[in-house]
């Protein structure tokens, strides 16, 4: 019995730590999303859920983007409307 109330904490712990769509993007965007990235960013918090959307969708298909577009395209990369859910549940207006 202690064994199992053991086992269910360790996996009440792992699951909490998981990792979200927005996790790779905390370490330049903070996390929640207040830094400048790289001192070239928007602040995305301040950013409305759908512009960060489009912003992103647009690194994707090249449309959009500063002078550091490439590396934003690469983070974009593979992101769907799942991963646009769970970024947008945690920063944007
Ligand atoms: C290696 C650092 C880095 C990581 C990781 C990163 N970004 Fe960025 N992000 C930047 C930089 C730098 C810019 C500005 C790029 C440009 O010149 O357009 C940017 C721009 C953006 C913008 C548009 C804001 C603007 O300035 O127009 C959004 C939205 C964004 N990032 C979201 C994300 C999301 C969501 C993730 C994770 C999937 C992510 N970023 C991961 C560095 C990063």
């Amino acid at each position: 019995m202690k064994k199992i109330i053991v086992l269910l904490a360790v996996l009440g712990l792992s699951s909490g730590a998981m990792a979200d769509a927005y996790t790779k993007c905390a370490g330049c965007h903070g996390a929640n999303g207040e830094k400048v990235a790289l001192g070239k960013s928007k602040i995305i918090a301040d950013m409305s859920k759908a512009d960060i959307v489009a912003a992103l969708k647009g690194y994707q298909d090249g449309s959009y983007g500063g002078p550091m577009k490439g590396l934003m395209a690469a983070q974009a990369k593979g992101l769907g409307d799942a991963e646009f859910s769970e970024i947008t549940a945690k920063i944007g207006k």
